[in-house]
């Protein structure tokens, strides 16, 4: 059969001006009371060497680690109106846990300039905190991790500012519900890969990609401990899952293609078609009968369910 000449089709515009990196401000403060992670100063944290079970003791660090993160990711969230800027939800995240005395993990981790990653619209991850100010109508992820009493809590949150486009209000539900999906897959004697092939199952119901490159990680005493969690089907992970056993699930999900691209920085992973993608993410415990998310306040809170029905953030500002 004859080849038919096609038109090649042109890929959809992105709906507004791509992100460009903006001015980046000096790294902040923390008090010298505060203990640092052991990759501080150097910044290299190197191979990860923590047994994948934690110790009883380790999981009750992590809970209140974990409950310091979530604190802070919602008063970052509080924080977030059209016209702030991203460095501002850095002032935020950094004043927040240090609060707690907590060092914030991204500060200095392998050279990451900031205390927290902004990524905003087609920024898929580790965007730089900058001059910047959010928009109307902009996705901005905000991801915390919190090092407190030898140990990391790791949890993220896509924002809506102002008044967002229906388009985006679905890709941000249902990434979060991708999120939980996966997070529903584990339990003792699951596998790695049930978490993969139930995030991208879901993606696939809704036509969304989901990003390769980016995958959850083991996390304890360190910020990215032995385990790997891809968020697709990955036949090869099939890791058992033990009680005991700590990770982050944390989805990226895109409205267009998932290929993926990074700035001259070293850190902000875009879309390369220049659509818009967003992320949740929890730190979790492997239990008996499913998971303990560690990534919750004392109270049972988290971003991440606050914002549930993916409504508009109040345009309140710092
Ligand atoms: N918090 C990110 C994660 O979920 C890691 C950020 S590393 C940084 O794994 F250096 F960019 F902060
Ligand atoms: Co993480
Ligand atoms: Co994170």
């Amino acid at each position: 059969m004859a080849k038919r000449k096609r038109r090649r089709r042109q890929l959809a515009p992105p709906s507004d001006p791509p992100i460009r990196p903006g001015v980046v401000g000096l790294g902040r403060q923390v008090p010298a009371a505060i203990d640092r992670p052991p990759y501080i100063p150097g910044g290299e944290p190197g191979p990860p060497s923590s047994p994948l079970v934690r110790t009883t003791d380790e999981l009750s660090r992590m809970r209140k680690a974990g409950a310091a993160a979530a604190e802070v990711l919602l008063r970052a969230g509080e924080a977030i109106g059209v016209g702030v800027t991203t460095d501002q939800i850095d002032a935020v995240v950094h004043e927040e846990t240090v609060k707690r005395g907590g060092y914030p993990s991204p500060l200095g981790y392998r050279g990451f300039p900031k205390s927290t990653c902004t990524s905003v619209n087609e920024v898929i991850c580790h965007g730089i905190p900058d001059s910047r100010p959010l928009a109307d109508g902009d996705l901005v992820n905000v991801d915390v991790t919190v090092y407190l009493d030898g140990v990391h809590g790791d949890t993220n949150c896509t924002f809506l500012v102002g008044e967002p486009l229906e388009h985006d209000v679905v890709l941000v539900k249902e990434t979060r519900r991708a999120m939980y999906a996966g997070i529903g897959a584990v339990r003792s004697g699951s596998r790695v890969h049930d978490i993969g092939r139930a995030i991208e199952a879901h993606a696939t119901t809704f036509q969304l990609g989901v990003v390769e490159e980016f995958i959850g990680h083991g996390i304890g005493t360190e910020f990215h401990a032995g385990l790997q969690i891809p968020h697709y089907y990955e036949p090869r992970a099939t890791t058992e899952l033990l009680p005991g056993m700590t990770f982050t699930v944390e989805p990226m999900l895109t409205l267009g293609s998932p290929r993926m691209h990074i700035w001259d920085d070293d850190w902000t992973a875009v879309t390369v078609d220049g659509r818009r993608t967003a992320q949740f993410e929890h730190t979790l415990v492997v239990t008996e009968n499913g998971s303990e998310l560690l990534t919750l306040t004392a109270g049972g809170e988290c971003a991440a369910d606050r914002y549930e029905s993916a409504q508009p953030v109040s345009t309140s500002s710092v």
